[in-house]
């Protein structure tokens, strides 16, 4: 009986007190995670989307290359034209703003811009009207 006492108290000791104890790094390794902000939560086409296409219209409003998008009523059937749901970033819409497909508006934004990531992620998320 002594014998198993001792045993559990050096268990106890060894994993409780080490530097190194991994019942502790693990939690802490969760919180980090919980505590960090998602980014991209719920894409708004109208709140986010046509604020990040606002260098487009310049353009675009009167028609460039066929692509008529002026930011108005006819903005998302406009957008979702250019939009493959089901390979995002292969969509027109950030190949031509990334200035890919020899874009005759060149590189509007890079693919590490804010702007790209909300699209990409109303894409993903769907390319709801909301
Ligand atoms: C400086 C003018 C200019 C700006 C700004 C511009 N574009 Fe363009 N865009 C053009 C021209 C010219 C064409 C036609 C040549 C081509 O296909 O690239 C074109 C073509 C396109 C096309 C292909 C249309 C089709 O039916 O083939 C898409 C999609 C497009 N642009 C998206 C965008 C987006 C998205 C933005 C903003 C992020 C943008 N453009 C900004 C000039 C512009």
């Amino acid at each position: 009986m002594i014998r198993t006492k001792s045993a559990i108290l050096l268990f106890v000791l060894l994993t409780g007190c080490g530097t190194e104890n991994p019942f502790s790094r693990g939690p802490d390794t969760v919180d980090d995670s919980t505590t960090n902000p998602v980014p991209g939560e719920n894409i708004s086409f109208s709140a986010d989307v046509i604020p990040a296409l606002d260098d487009c219209v310049s353009c675009h409003r009167s028609g460039a290359g066929g692509w008529t998008y002026n930011a108005g009523d006819e903005a998302y059937s406009a957008v979702l034209n250019t939009v493959n749901r089901n390979a995002p970033t292969e969509s027109e819409l950030l190949i031509k703003a990334t200035g890919g497909g020899n874009h005759g508006g060149g590189r509007i934004f890079s693919s590490a811009s804010s702007e790209y990531e909300i699209i990409l992620r109303w894409i993903e998320q769907g390319a709801l009207n909301n």
